[in-house]
């Protein structure tokens, strides 16, 4: 299995993604660790804690990591996913633990402790990863596979026109990340609103009929509500799961290589992801770039992850 570690701002999206990790035996889930971003890092920890406690994920360490971005304050995104970040269903009180440990602490034991390169998954304000690789490079040029992140966009954003909500959250983060030289792999909004929550996929989670399976369709259904407020959505797109769907099966996703370079001074464009698919910069490509995505395939996945996990 694929070792990973998963950076997460839990999330309605980012739950979806934490149980399709730990339920897949082609992924092998040493950590997870937290940043705000949807919500404040203390709610978005204690989300990751509920959403392992519900799905019964357990010996996994989870560590929180920053409270805000590189450089100014933070936004948080509770207009998607509500004041708690993981608004809809019930909680109650989590039993998995918290591990004393930072999150950049935790990915340098994790990446010091397992024996192959481990590939780092995040989903939501690139902010602790980007922090780490300031803090530890050569660890990271030695230990670090690969870098498979939501984020970002080939075209319009969402929480601007121009930039998607991870990127925006910490374009600073987002600019270290993409010049690190790593093998960095983005999939963007321009995948992500290729795979809507329809009511066919609501429907498909019920049928499975779980405790677990009915917090899911709970989950999508607040989401869904947002989505239709907020975009005027009939589905909400499942974003942040495609990057481990795209590591289970890796012709799910179709990549290009591509440069791409973070807005970070634009009038109205800041935390863009400019992408240049027809190669008229003449820059070097420095990611993947997913471009498009078998919908039903992965939609395969997330309901299976779901039955896994009873
Ligand atoms: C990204 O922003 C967050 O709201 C989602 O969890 C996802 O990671 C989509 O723009
Ligand atoms: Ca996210």
């Amino acid at each position: 299995p694929i070792p990973v570690i998963l950076d997460c701002d839990p999330g309605h999206d980012d739950a979806f993604n934490i149980m399709l990790a730990a339920a897949h035996p082609a992924i092998h889930l040493l950590a997870i660790t937290t940043v705000a971003g949807n919500a404040t890092v203390r709610k978005t920890t204690l989300n990751a804690r509920r959403v392992c406690t519900v799905a019964g994920i357990e010996g996994v360490p989870i560590a929180a990591g920053r409270a805000r971005p590189l450089h100014g304050a933070g936004i948080v995104a509770g207009n998607i996913h509500g004041d708690s970040g993981l608004d809809g269903p019930g909680f109650g009180e989590p039993t998995v633990p918290l591990d004393p440990r930072d999150a950049i602490t935790l990915i340098r034991e994790t990446l010091l402790a397992h024996p192959e390169p481990v590939t780092l998954v995040p989903t939501g304000p690139l902010s602790n990863i980007a922090a780490f690789l300031l803090a530890h490079p050569s660890l990271a040029a030695e230990r670090v596979e690969r870098i498979v992140l939501m984020g970002g966009s080939t075209g319009r954003g969402n929480r601007h026109p121009a930039a998607e909500f991870n990127i925006l959250a910490d374009p600073e983060a987002a600019d270290i990340v993409f010049s690190s030289g790593l093998d960095v792999t983005m999939i963007g909004l321009n995948v992500s609103h290729q795979v809507p929550a329809t009511a066919d996929v609501l429907a498909r989670l019920e049928a499975l009929g779980t405790p677990l399976s009915r917090l899911c369709t709970d989950l999508l259904t607040y989401f869904g509500t947002t989505y239709r407020e907020v975009f005027g959505f009939e589905a909400p797109p499942l974003h942040d799961p495609l990057t481990v769907a795209h590591l289970i099966d890796p012709d799910l996703i179709t990549l290009v290589h591509a440069p791409v370079a973070i807005e970070l001074t634009g009038t109205h464009t800041r935390g863009a992801t400019v992408v240049d698919l027809d190669g008229v910069t003449g820059r070097p490509a420095n990611a993947r770039v997913g471009t498009a995505v078998n919908a039903p395939a992965f939609w395969d996945l997330i309901i299976d992850a779901v039955r896994t996990l009873g």
